[in-house]
């Protein structure tokens, strides 16, 4: 290789490294396309920029700079006139005024309307009505408020995957403080929520399966009216995705009762945090019942778990019956569609018993039950008909065939003796 090619490969990585730096270190710059601004061009030049900046910050993407929190005058240069009180600056707020402070822009309809119709601009007074609000208010700084939840400088929408209010990340912000057990008995609370929550059904549909189907913990709680759901509310809330489950409860006489004795609904047999997938054994009268805490032998209710898991183990019992014989016959080869068909419904009707005994009503639940059972017979007997077919059809080939080679034998004695 000559020498002025090994100067031109040098000089075009020179360049090429040179492109590569401008382009990494522009990046670190704002975004001037989108505005200029004194406030951020003095602080990027001393290098004071607030710690976890960023750019992706849902504020700075819509052009509102440090001044549209902190106040001021954004084109002076003059770092005193910039950021004099008479230029409307405010400064960095206290933790307590930080509701205010956001709620500026976002209690403002008209301010909000200008970037985004449907957002919505009841977060202030809905935050002062949970917990955290309230406490604030009353001088407590180990609440969660605006920027807890949402950071200060790089808050992001909720539907960004990379923001701390993004589904599958919200467990995870609660636990900042909910999972310091040293904070959290100073307020008499547990610290295993989240704990709990992630070994729950939902925490693992959420966080393993990523369903963002099931809830976080503000989907119970409220995005920003944080507070137990009341002891009436735990229906709603769960209902809110349980809705079959929830009418049959708040229509059945149950309902009633446990509300006279001030028991939490839903949370009751189910838990809060730690809810698990479910099965028969719960509406037993054996080790798992959920009954039997207030139920026992003969009265109304004891009876009533008894009938109905009865009823639902033999349901289940024959629909697995009934999946093994159609397996069975479509091996054969024979016709299982209008088996197939059964199995669909004796499903759902198991599927339904058990959402039904939510009424605590075994004449509606049996209602369902039967429905399913009578269809169970019905299809067993279909498939015993079509095994037996299969019999009858490989008898008639045996005989078919025996004759066949009779016949044979016969012809070839007839040709031997000619
Ligand atoms: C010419 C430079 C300059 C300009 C222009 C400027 N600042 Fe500053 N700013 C500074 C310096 C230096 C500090 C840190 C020294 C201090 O604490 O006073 C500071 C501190 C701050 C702080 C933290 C104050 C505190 O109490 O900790 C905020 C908030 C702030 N600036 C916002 C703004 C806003 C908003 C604007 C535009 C309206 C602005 N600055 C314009 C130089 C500037
Ligand atoms: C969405 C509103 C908002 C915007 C926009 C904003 N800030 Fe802040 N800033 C706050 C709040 C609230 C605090 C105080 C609470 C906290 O620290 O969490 C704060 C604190 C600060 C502080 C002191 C604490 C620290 O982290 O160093 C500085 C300095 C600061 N901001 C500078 C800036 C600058 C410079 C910009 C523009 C690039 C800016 N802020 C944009 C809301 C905002
Ligand atoms: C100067 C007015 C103003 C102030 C002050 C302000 N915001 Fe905003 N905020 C906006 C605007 C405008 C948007 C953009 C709306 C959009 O496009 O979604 C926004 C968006 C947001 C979003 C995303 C909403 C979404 O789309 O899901 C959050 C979260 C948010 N702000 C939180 C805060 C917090 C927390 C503070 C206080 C630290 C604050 N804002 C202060 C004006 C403001
Ligand atoms: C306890 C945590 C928490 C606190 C405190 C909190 N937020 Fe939120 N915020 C959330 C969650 C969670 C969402 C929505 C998530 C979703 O939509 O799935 C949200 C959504 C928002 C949105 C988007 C629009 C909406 O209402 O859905 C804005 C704007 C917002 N918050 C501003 C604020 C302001 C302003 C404050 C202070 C008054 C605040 N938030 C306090 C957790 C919090
Ligand atoms: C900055 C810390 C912090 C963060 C983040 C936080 N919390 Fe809290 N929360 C607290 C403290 C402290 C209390 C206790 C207040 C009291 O009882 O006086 C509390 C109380 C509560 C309560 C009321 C408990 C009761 O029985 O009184 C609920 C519910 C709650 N938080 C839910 C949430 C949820 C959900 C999230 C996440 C979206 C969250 N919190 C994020 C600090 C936090
Ligand atoms: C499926 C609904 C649901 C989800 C999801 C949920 N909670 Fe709860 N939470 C409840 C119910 C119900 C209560 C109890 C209310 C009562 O007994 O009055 C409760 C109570 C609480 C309390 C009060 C203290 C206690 O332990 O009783 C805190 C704090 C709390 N939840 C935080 C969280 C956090 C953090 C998450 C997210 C990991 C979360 N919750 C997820 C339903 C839920
Ligand atoms: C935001 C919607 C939502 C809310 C609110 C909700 N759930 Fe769920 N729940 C789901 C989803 C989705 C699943 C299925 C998870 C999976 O298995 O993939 C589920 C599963 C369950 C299961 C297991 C079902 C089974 O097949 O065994 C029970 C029990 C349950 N939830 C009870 C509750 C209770 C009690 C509450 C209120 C404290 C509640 N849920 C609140 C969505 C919700
Ligand atoms: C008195 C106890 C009790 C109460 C109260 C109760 N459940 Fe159940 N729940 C059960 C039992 C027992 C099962 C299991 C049934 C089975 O698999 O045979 C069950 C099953 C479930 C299932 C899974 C089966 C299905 O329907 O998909 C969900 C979801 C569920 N419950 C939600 C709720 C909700 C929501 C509430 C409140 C509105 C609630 N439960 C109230 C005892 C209860
Ligand atoms: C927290 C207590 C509690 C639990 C748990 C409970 N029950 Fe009850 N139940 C009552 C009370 C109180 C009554 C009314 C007094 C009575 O008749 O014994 C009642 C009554 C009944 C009755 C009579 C009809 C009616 O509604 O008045 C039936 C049936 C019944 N329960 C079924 C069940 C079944 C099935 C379970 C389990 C899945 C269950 N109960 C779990 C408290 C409970």
């Amino acid at each position: 290789m000559d020498k002025k090619n090994l100067l031109n490969i040098c000089s075009f990585i020179f360049l090429f490294s040179a492109i590569s730096l401008f382009a990494v270190t522009s990046n670190d710059a704002p975004k001037s396309s989108t505005y200029e601004d004194e406030c951020i061009n003095c602080h990027i030049e001393n290098d004071i920029m607030p710690e976890h900046f960023s750019k992706s910050d849902i504020h700075w993407q819509n052009g509102l700079s440090c001044a549209g929190c902190h106040g001021g005058n954004p084109n002076e240069t003059d770092e005193e006139k910039a950021m004099s009180i008479s230029n409307g600056y405010v400064g960095v707020p206290d933790k307590k005024e930080i509701p205010q402070f956001c709620g500026k822009c976002h209690s403002d309809l008209e301010e909000m309307q200008l970037f985004q119709p449907r957002i919505p601009t009841d977060q202030v007074s809905q935050y002062y009505v949970s917990t955290h609000g309230k406490q604030l208010k009353l001088g407590n700084m180990d609440v969660a408020t605006c920027t807890d939840c949402h950071t200060t400088h790089d808050i992001l929408p909720a539907s960004d995957t990379r923001s701390t209010t993004y589904a599958i990340n919200i467990p995870n912000t609660c636990d900042n403080c909910h999972g310091n057990s040293e904070l959290m008995s100073k307020y008499n609370l547990e610290s295993i929520q989240v704990a709990e929550y992630s070994k729950s059904v939902h925490g693992i549909a959420l966080l393993e399966k990523l369903d963002v189907g099931a809830p976080a913990c503000n989907d119970c709680h409220g995005n920003h009216g944080a507070s137990p759901p009341g002891v009436i509310s735990i229906s709603h809330v769960c209902g809110s995705c349980h809705v079959n489950n929830m009418n049959y409860f708040n229509n059945s006489t149950k309902a009633v009762e446990f509300s006279d004795m001030d028991i939490k609904g839903c949370e009751q047999c189910h838990g809060k945090h730690l809810i698990h997938k479910t099965n028969d054994e719960m509406i037993s009268v054996g080790e798992a019942s959920t009954c039997t805490e207030c139920h026992s032998e003969g009265d109304d209710g004891y009876i009533a778990a008894e009938l109905i898991y009865g009823k639902l183990k033999k349901l289940s019992s024959l629909y697995d019956s009934t999946k093994v014989v159609s397996e069975k016959v479509n091996i054969m080869g024979m016709n299982n569609i209008e088996i197939e068909y059964s199995l669909k419904n004796i499903r759902q009707n198991l599927i339904q018993s058990r959402t039904l005994i939510h009424t605590f009503d075994t004449s509606q639940v049996f209602e369902k039950t039967n429905e399913g059972i009578l269809a169970s017979y019905g299809a067993l007997k279909l498939a015993d008909n079509e095994i037996a077919e299969y019999f009858n059809r490989r008898l008639g080939y045996g005989v078919a065939i025996f004759i066949l080679i009779l016949l044979a034998a016969t012809l070839y004695w007839k040709i031997r003796s000619l």
